[in-house]
């Protein structure tokens, strides 16, 4: 057992594993009012290894049950990130009419390196059997080749999958979940950004004014200078095979400007798109002084395209947290911080300083033309090299739409911003050495706050 950490940073509100370990999200689907989450997990250390599929369920996104581990490392290798859908037809003829079942697609990874997608299906939503057919999607000869995301392809009326394939992604169909098909890819042009693609994911967005559009997800694995982990998307069309890019840019669109938020994919089964990502960056994820776990998860993120200042983009809102912001009181210029855990609400610029007795502050700061996020004095930074470094502790985003407002979950160790009425979303964790026990506001903004339920 891991004896990093010197405090409890556990957050109350955003997901974290029992114990130990955990990276990207997985398998998310949503059935009969109940949202399943699997994650990478590896039960036994806090720190990556052997991958697992760790489960839980909630009926809010607030609440979570943990459940037993849904999937185990076998004889073809760890069990790497991937998607769950749910086959209300039964047209994998692994459940029944009355009862359809829930089928994973995930890629095994075997020691040798080699990626190959596989299936495995559960008819009570807790236990999963490998098909003896595995694996269903064979390796082509890459190097990386993983991270599949099944999804109901409304164009071909059937079940398509994304998947990353080193600089780009590959499609396939299937009628059946077990027999894939390759359709089409997309990349590497009209990518701005350097890096291994991961955790592709492909849905459709409303917009502002009543069409909708697709999104197409690729978090980048990047050098270290770059951010290490980011998430990218591209905004087009999508025929049924094949994605094309409609919202041209000549820079990356980022899911999310902060420095935690990655491996981020959408709950199958939902009305709108829910989007949750793995609050950490490989960059530090193993070290950071979290004691007997390591890593949680963003908070759900409800995603629909508006426009701004540089056209047409992702807005975010949070998913399931209306409880939080529900009553909020105004903040003056000081404001003594009794939770560890609240929401609050920024209209207009205003620098919020949070600090604690030990001399440790976190600063984010609306101006007219950026928000600025300060971290460089947040609290423990010393457990890795990038994470005290300027790359590492300040954010400079330009505003997306300036006369937009600002929310803040703040839970712990983890802080989501949503400014710009969440055109500019920020995921960042900070490791106070005491809580902060006072927020300092200046500027001419006005601020509210709340506590948690
Ligand atoms: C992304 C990732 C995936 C892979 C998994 C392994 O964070 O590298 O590409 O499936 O993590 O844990």
């Amino acid at each position: 057992m891991s004896t990093k950490g010197s405090r409890d940073y556990r957050p109350l509100l955003h997901f974290t594993p029992p114990s130990m370990w955990i990276n990207d999200p997985n398998g998310m689907v949503y059935v009969d009012g109940t949202y399943h989450l699997f994650y990478q997990h590896y039960p036994k250390e806090a720190h990556w290894g052997p991958m697992h599929w760790g489960h839980a369920v909630s009926k809010d996104l607030l609440h979570w049950k943990h459940l037993p581990i849904a999937l185990y490392p076998d004889e073809m290798g760890y069990i790497y990130s991937g998607s769950c859908v749910y086959d209300r037809k039964n047209v994998s003829g692994y459940g029944t009419e009355e009862n359809p079942p829930l089928v994973a697609l995930y890629t095994n990874h075997a020691t040798d390196g080699l990626e190959r997608q596989c299936l495995a299906y559960s008819t009570d939503g807790v236990h999963f059997e490998k098909t003896i057919h595995n694996p269903v999607i064979p390796n082509p000869g890459l190097r990386d080749f993983r991270d599949p995301k099944a999804f109901y392809n409304p164009v071909k009326d059937c079940w398509s999958l994304v998947l990353a394939a080193g600089d780009r992604v590959h499609f396939y169909s299937s009628e059946d979940l077990k027999h894939w098909e390759k359709t089409g890819e997309f990349g590497p042009e009209g990518n701005h950004s350097p890096g291994i693609w991961e955790c592709p994911d492909l849905f459709r967005v409303k917009t502002e004014d009543g069409d909708s559009l697709w999104v197409l997800v690729v978090s980048m694995l990047m050098p270290t200078e770059n951010g290490r982990s980011r998430t990218q998307y591209f905004l087009g069309d999508f025929d049924g095979d094949r994605f094309t890019v409609t919202e041209k840019s000549e820079e990356p669109m980022w899911l999310d400007f902060g420095f935690d938020n990655y491996a981020g994919v959408t709950f199958q089964n939902t009305e709108e798109p829910v989007l949750i990502g793995w609050a950490s960056n490989w960059e530090y994820a193993n070290e950071t002084p979290t004691g007997e776990y390591c890593g949680q998860m963003t908070l759900g993120r409800k995603l629909h395209a508006g426009k701004t200042e540089k056209g047409l983009r992702l807005i975010s809102g949070f998913a399931g947290t209306d409880v939080l912001t529900a009553e909020m009181e105004p903040v003056g210029e000081q404001k003594e911080l009794k939770s560890e855990t609240f929401a609050l609400r920024l209209k207009g610029t205003k620098k919020l300083v949070f600090a604690n007795g030990n001399g440790e502050q976190l600063t984010v700061e609306v101006t007219e033309d950026e928000i600025l996020v300060n971290r460089s004095s947040a609290g423990e930074k010393g457990f890795q090299e990038s994470f005290g470094t300027e790359r590492y502790s300040r954010l400079r985003v330009p505003r997306l739409r300036k006369d937009g407002e600002l929310v803040m979950i703040f839970d712990v160790s983890v802080a989501e911003i949503l400014a710009d009425d969440g055109a500019v979303p920020i995921t960042l964790t900070f490791y106070p050495t005491q809580p902060y026990d006072r927020l300092v506001t200046e500027g001419s903004g006005e601020v509210w706050i709340s506590s948690a339920p």
